[in-house]
């Protein structure tokens, strides 16, 4: 619907009004601001009680508030806005001449601070669907959402490398395709809802992003016979639901199987050395380990970094979703119902608890795959884009190194590792010691005194045997023993990133 001049001069509007994300957090302040993103509208109604163009345009784009034209106006073209269908008049709001908005526009500080916006619909810009009260009522199960946690969560641990072909499935508001637009020569985003695939295409004209190939199709169906890609990101429709409700979350598929296809099929479009990374729910089921079943996911000739952020039990999980779709708002009978279908899907299932993380593969080509499946609930420190190229580098040094060759090598601690020692106050000794990381995925792992002190002296400038030797003759220790003993506790710090192999940046003399 967009004419790009017409979108040019509403984006200068918007920018020129400070309806930004910086804009929108002086306005609403603090408070208001994080009542927004929990769908709580009455603060920032209050906060925008006056004339100026910002708040007439949050009123109009976040609020969903019906304003005179005048008014609108002094905030935007409004006549581009109109024949645009930004806009819409809006006689229900009292006024004969007022006007509404038919989507919402959220602002959104790109990476490098850029200026952008986000489409969604009506009531779905911040706090997810539940903001709208029954989405199905309002916009039928086909509603798009904005940006919601896992949309930026995906965006943080994303590979931002320049890429010559980048492909975002499930797009939705537009805002993977939208970040990947600044690092890859060609970008496709795809999308099964035909709404999505417009709203998508409006985030890209009214960010500025030009060029972006939006396709509407289910998972790979719109990429067959494409060439391979450098990055496939999505963060898919992942919830395990008793049924295809809502489909910016329920794949339609049982179980976590879209999940699991997505997992299995994305070799075939990724690219040598490529990178493929989503977000995903999968299934406990019971007996089963799901590290074990998780690793069968994937695909061969890809190399694999899963983790498991989140475990849920069953109630915990329907009762989430539950919340998100509005349906606690329904009248106890239905909320009763509905929750009950959950549950019996689970049973049926044999379904104890869902798990929630992230997936990266990339495609090494290894014969050996390097598959690490792991459990880190605790924070992290976003972006950790760089952090997950550092994770595949370390595997590769770690297949190409075998123990002996490892003890020639040379580390060197990474940067923001301290080390605490816990035990009872005043006790003379630790009873454990930890290394802890500052930065990135914020690791904490326990160590003895011979790990401790070899990741003390890591600087770069000795070997790994010389250092062991040292540390030999201070405890006592038989030196080939010690020698024999640590190559798998180094493997783990360098595969955890705590040491980091060095070039030899002085003789070892
Ligand atoms: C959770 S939303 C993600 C939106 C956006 N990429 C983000 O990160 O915020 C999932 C999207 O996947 C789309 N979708 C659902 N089923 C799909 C399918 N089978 N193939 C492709 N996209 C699908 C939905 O329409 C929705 O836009």
């Amino acid at each position: 619907m967009a004419d790009p001049d017409r979108t040019g001069r509403l984006r200068e509007a918007l920018r020129a009004a400070n309806f930004t994300a910086d804009g929108l957090l002086d306005l609403l302040g603090g408070p208001a601001y994080a009542a927004l993103a929990r769908s709580e509208t009455v603060p920032a109604l209050r906060a925008t009680r006056g004339t100026s163009p910002l708040e007439t345009l949050v009123r109009l784009f976040l609020l969903r508030q019906g304003v005179p034209r005048e008014r609108a106006r002094n905030a935007l073209p409004l006549d581009d806005a109109l024949e645009d269908g930004w806009l819409v008049p809006a006689p229900d709001a009292g006024d004969g001449e007022a006007v509404r908005a038919t989507v919402d526009v959220r602002p959104y500080g790109g990476p490098e601070g850029q200026d952008w916006w986000i489409v969604a619909d009506l009531g779905c810009a911040v706090g997810g669907a539940s903001g709208v009260g029954t989405p199905e009522g309002t916009h039928g199960r086909d509603v798009v959402l904005g940006v919601g946690g896992a949309s930026t969560t995906l965006a943080g641990i994303t590979v931002r490398r320049p890429v010559g072909r980048a492909l975002d499935i499930g797009t939705g508001s537009g805002l993977q395709a939208l970040h990947a637009a600044q690092h890859a020569g060609r970008v496709t985003a795809t999308d099964l809802n035909p709404r999505a695939v417009a709203v998508a295409g409006l985030t890209l004209a009214l960010s500025g992003a030009s060029g972006v190939d939006v396709r509407e199709g289910t998972l790979f169906e719109p990429v067959a016979g494409d060439e391979p890609y450098d990055l496939i990101v999505s963060n898919p429709p992942f919830v395990i639901s008793p049924g295809a409700r809502l489909t910016y979350r329920d794949g339609g598929m049982s179980g976590d199987d879209l999940c699991r296809t997505l997992v299995e099929n994305a070799a075939d479009h990724m690219a040598e050395g490529g990178y493929c990374q989503l977000l995903a729910n999968w299934e406990h089921p019971r007996g089963q380990d799901w590290r074990e079943r998780l690793r069968s996911w994937v695909p061969a000739g890809c190399d694999a970094w899963i983790v498991q952020r989140e475990v849920q039990d069953v109630t915990q999980y329907a009762e989430l979703w539950l919340r998100d779709a509005g349906d606690h708002r329904a009248g106890a009978a239905e909320y009763e119902a509905r929750y009950g279908e959950w549950l019996d899907e689970f049973e049926r299932r044999g379904t104890t608890a869902v798990g929630f993380g992230w997936i990266t593969l990339r495609k090494s080509g290894a014969r050996e795959p390097a598959v690490v499946v792991e459990e880190w609930p605790h924070p992290v420190e976003q972006p950790l884009g760089g952090e997950v190229v550092q994770h595949f580098e370390r595997q590769d040094f770690l297949r190409a190194t075998d123990d002996a060759a490892l003890l020639d090598c040379h580390f060197r601690l990474a940067d923001g590792v301290v080390q605490e020692q816990v035990g009872m106050p005043g006790a003379e000794d630790p009873e454990h010691v930890v290394l802890r990381q500052q930065r990135g995925m914020r690791r904490a792992t326990k160590v003895d005194t011979v790990g401790a002190g070899f990741a003390g002296v890591c600087d770069g400038s000795l070997p790994a045997w010389r250092i062991l030797d040292a540390i030999a003759q201070l405890v006592g220790e038989d030196p080939v023993m010690l020698r024999d003993r640590t190559p798998s506790a180094i493997r783990l710090l360098v595969e955890q990133g705590f040491l980091l192999p060095a070039e030899a940046d002085a003789p070892a003399g």
